[in-house]
Formats: structure tokens, C-alpha cells, sequence
């Protein structure tokens, strides 16, 4: 998986005493003399911190701010590392987990560090749960500890081996094991997500994705290969994976839950556009970059179904994706071709750069034939989405508000932003064919909302939900992030 080569655990001792190369505490913004953990080790260190680290070098325990400094034995750990909390009044789960992120990410910068400790960050001042501060700060570890090299002939990754919380209390050790498991099962979700979409387009084409999800543990898989997804009546899908070489694969991914009891039916679709050139409306140079990512969702959707197993939410779930790339081959669909839907509903292609709609129409319609109660789309979906939200919110929409405000909330105790876009009525209009039932595309203002109404068209009874992270799943510095994974296995857990 990347190469996230360390391991998170937690053991029961005394901070001065464990033996490692880093010992990670914290300071709230503010504090001038250090209580709790951080007190002790600058006792520890006859006041080094309060007197030198905070009154002479005015570290002042913002939020993500690293101090760094040698203990010459006095105390087992040969550094220290004091990290800035920020506020004690702004102070939550989601901050914990981007410090510990940025905890980690400094240490791949020092030298020599094989073995860090740390005490439980947020369980003592912040009166956080022990449980769910070592979700936080596993997954902010394995996260950001995450990078993607598998093709760099020389691999630059740290060192680092372990993370090892300590603490000497019996029952936070307890809860902490429980919640470096939950950390784990989450980071190991977003991960795999990542490593997918940051794969080249050339190997992570539709058949690769097909393998992969055949390979899944414990998940039922059933795999629709070209002459299938046309029996199927599939004609929206099928039109955009004419241009390319690679055969098209529409992948349906079943977990059932073991308990007896009633379970909700979900539906959960990633567009899984393995290259999006654009088609015939090729796209310019700067836009076809970063196009192999139009997969995101679909590797977001992978990602959940490999932790299904361990997570057992009570509920089925049917992952959905219709793979393929959209290219300019001699066999491509054009600009004006007719495409129908698998509900019998007619397209007039209008652009075929508005390839991902295409397919998540047959998708939407297959997930509603199976009688789920809900569906959720994620898609890199359109580029009106990022203009709007930018790069750090996902855009939401849908036909029904409960639903939507509950996958708000879950993402927002995921560290995920969701940002709710109207489908008014309105939005409908310029998507009006002359001989077909509607256009694939329409205005480019309220582009992202367009492409909501556009989708409703495909949706029966399901309480529906469509996430576009067109803007969130990829990124210049970062490369691929898992968008959607945490908001998606918060409401199945939910
Ligand atoms: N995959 C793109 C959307 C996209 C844009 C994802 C930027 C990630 C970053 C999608 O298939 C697309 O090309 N959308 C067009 C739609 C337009 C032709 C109506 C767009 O947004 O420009
Ligand atoms: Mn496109
Ligand atoms: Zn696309």
C-alpha cells in the first residue's frame, strides 16, 4: 500500500522512561508553564521547555507549530518534538488528526528517527475521548505518512518504523488499541484510494480496476465485459468507451452485512473515467494533466469496499462503477449522436468532454433496478464545481434534504468539507434538445448544478445524493487525497 512502511500501537509506561529517537508532546496556544505530559518532561528536563523552548524562543503553541530539541539523557528519548495545539477553545478531533499529519511529516524531514512516541494528544487538557484521539492521530499518521513512489528507482521514505503511543494509564491504553484499529481500517481505505488514482492511466485502465475489485476479500463481484453492459442496454455508457482501445468493464460490488435484522439498501457509484482526453471536444494540454484522476471516485469506492469486512456496517451495500476511458479513436461518439439510456431516455450529445454524466446515468439507472432505498454518486464531475468551491470542498447535491444534511455531518467528523448546490428547476432549461429528450450538456454557468439536474434524470425512486470532488481529489502538491472515503464510511457506519 504507498509506502506507508511504519506501524501505529500503544503501550503502557512511563514517557521519561521509553526508550526512542523522537518524543512527540504538545502545547496549547498560550501556555506559558506546561501542566499534564508536557509538564513532566519539562520537569524532566530541569524546565528547558518553559523557560528556553517557550520564554526565550517564543514558541507559543499555535496551531501545527514544531519545536524541536536534544534532551542529552536526561530523559529516554533522545529528542523532543513539542507541537502547537492552537486554541484550547478551537480545539477538536479534526485538528488533532492534521496535527499529528503534520507531526509526521516533520519527523520524514529529521534524520535518523526509526522509533517515535507520543503521548496521547487531546485525552488529557483537551478532555478529548482516548479512543478518538488515537483514531485521530492514527489516521493523521498513516495519512500523511502516506507517498506515492512506486516509481521512483530510489525511494526517498523515511526511516520511521513505529508510532508508539504511550501512556500510563491501563484503561486509555485500552481505548486507545480500539481506536488505533478504527484509525487503521480508515487510513488503510483512503490509502488504497490513493494509490489508485495516483497510478499512471496506462495501467490503471478499466480491466486493471475489474481485477482489483475481483481480488477483494470478502465481496461479492460481478464484472459486465462489453457484450454484457449491451445486453444490459446500456447506450449512454457505451457510447463514451468507443474511442478507446481498452474494453469497457461495469463493475458491481456486493457487501452484506452478517446481522439478521432489516438493512437499508445503498447503492454507492464512482465515475471511473480511467483517462478523460475529452473525446472529439479533445481538451487542451493543461487541462488532459492531471485527467488520469477522473478515476478518483471510483478508487474512493474501492477503497471503502476493502474495509467492509473488517467495519461490518449493518446495511447492504452495492459499489458501482462504470469503467472506461473517454478517447478520440476512429470509433469515438460524436457531437450530435443519439445515445440512449438504459431507462430508455435519449441523449443528443452536445459535448463529449461531458463524458462522466454519460456514464453515471447507466449507472444510476442499474443501481435503481437493484431496489436500493438510496444512492450515492461521487464524481470528479465538473470543473464549474471547482471554480465554485475550489479545492478543499466538495460540492453536494440531491433530491433529498436529510439525506444530505447527514452526509454533510459525516464528512464534517471526517475532516471533509461538503458544500451544498441548489437543483432548482431552472437549471433544467438548457439542457432542452429539439430531437432528443435532453442534451449532455447545457450552459457553463451553474455548470456543477447542471450536471445534478442532468443526472435526477436517471434517478427513480432512491432517495439520491450526487458528491462532485472534481475540485478535492487531486491535487498539485499532494496528488490524489481519497475524497469521499471518510464522509462515505462515516454514513455507512451511521
Ligand atoms: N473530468 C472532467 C471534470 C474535471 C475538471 C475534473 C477538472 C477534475 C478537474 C469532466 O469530465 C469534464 O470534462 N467536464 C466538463 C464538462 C463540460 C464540457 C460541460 C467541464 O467541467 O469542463
Ligand atoms: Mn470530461
Ligand atoms: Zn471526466
Amino acid at each position: 500500500m504507498g509506502s506507508v512502511k511504519f506501524d501505529v500501537s500503544v503501550t503502557k509506561g512511563l514517557l521519561e522512561k521509553t526508550p526512542a529517537n523522537i518524543l512527540v508532546i504538545n502545547l496549547f496556544e498560550g501556555v506559558k508553564i506546561p501542566a499534564g505530559a508536557t509538564g513532566a518532561i519539562d520537569i524532566a528536563l530541569d524546565g528547558l521547555i518553559s523557560k528556553f523552548v517557550i520564554g526565550k524562543e517564543g514558541f507559543s503553541g499555535k496551531f501545527g507549530e514544531t519545536y524541536v530539541l536534544p534532551t542529552y539523557g536526561k530523559i529516554a528519548a533522545e529528542k523532543v518534538l513539542i507541537v502547537g495545539l492552537g486554541k484550547n477553545k478551537d480545539f477538536n478531533l479534526n485538528r488533532l488528526r492534521e496535527v499529528s499529519e503534520k507531526v509526521i511529516k516533520k519527523c520524514q524531514k529529521l534524520n535518523n528517527v526509526k522509533k517515535i512516541i507520543s503521548v496521547l494528544h487531546g485525552a488529557g487538557i483537551g478532555g478529548f475521548d482516548p479512543e478518538q484521539c488515537a483514531k485521530a492521530i492514527t489516521e493523521g499518521a498513516l495519512i500523511g505518512g502516506y507517498k506515492f513512489d512506486k516509481y521512483k528507482s530510489e525511494k526517498q521514505t523515511s526511516k520511521i518504523e513505529e508510532v508508539v503511543i504511550v501512556d500510563m494509564v491501563e484503561e486509555n491504553c485500552k481505548k486507545a488499541k480500539a481506536g488505533i484499529k478504527k484509525g487503521k481500517i480508515v487510513a488503510h481505505a483512503v490509502n488504497c484510494a490513493r494509490d489508485l488514482s495516483n497510478e499512471q492511466p496506462s495501467y490503471a485502465t478499466p480491466t486493471k480496476l475489474a481485477e482489483i475489485a475481483q481480488k477483494i476479500k470478502d465481496i461479492d463481484v460481478k464484472v459486465y465485459d462489453k457484450e454484457e453492459i449491451e445486453k444490459l442496454g446500456m447506450g449512454a455508457f457505451l457510447a463514451v468507451a468507443r474511442g478507446s482501445s481498452q474494453p469497457p468493464k461495469f463493475i458491481h460490488m456486493r457487501y452484506k452485512s452478517p446481522s439478521k435484522t432489516a438493512q437499508r439498501k445503498i447503492a454507492i457509484i464512482g465515475k471511473g473515467i480511467c483517462f478523460d482526453s475529452g473525446g472529439l471536444d479533445l481538451k487542451p494540454p493543461s487541462s488532459m494533466l492531471t485527467m488520469k484522476d477522473d478515476m478518483s471516485a471510483a478508487a474512493a469506492v474501492i477503497g471503502i469496499m476493502t474495509v467492509m469486512k473488517e467495519l461490518k456496517p449493518n446495511c447492504e451495500v452495492h459499489a458501482l462503477i462504470a469503467a472506461c476511458e473517454n478517447m478520440p479513436g476512429c470509433s469515438a461518439y460524436k457531437p450530435g449522436d443519439i445515445l440512449t439510456a438504459k431507462n430508455g431516455k435519449t441523449i443528443e450529445v452536445d459535448n463529449t468532454d461531458a463524458e462522466g454524466r454519460l456514464t453515471l446515468a447507466d449507472a444510476l439507472c442499474y443501481a435503481c433496478d437493484l431496489g436500493v432505498d438510496e444512492v450515492i454518486d461521487l464524481a470528479t464531475l465538473t470543473g464549474a464545481c471547482v471554480v465554485a468551491l475550489g479545492n478543499t470542498v466538495s460540492g453536494i447535491m440531491g433530491n433529498n434534504q436529510s439525506m444530505i444534511d447527514k452526509l454533510i455531518k459525516c464528512g464534517a467528523a471526517g475532516g471533509e468539507k461538503l458544500w451544498q448546490l441548489p437543483l432548482f428547476d431552472d437549471y433544467k432549461e438548457s439542457l432542452k434538445s429539439d430531437i432528443a429528450d435532453m442534451k449532455n450538456t447545457g450552459s457553463r454557468m451553474g455548470g456543477a448544478q447542471i450536471a445534478g439536474v442532468f443526472l435526477q434524470n436517471f434517478v427513480k425512486k432512491a432517495r439520491w445524493a450526487h458528491i462532485d470532488i472534481a475540485g478535492t481529489a487531486y491535487l498539485e502538491k499532494k496528488g490524489a487525497t481519497g475524497a469521499g472515503v471518510r464522509t462515505i464510511i462515516n454514513y455507512l457506519m451511521s
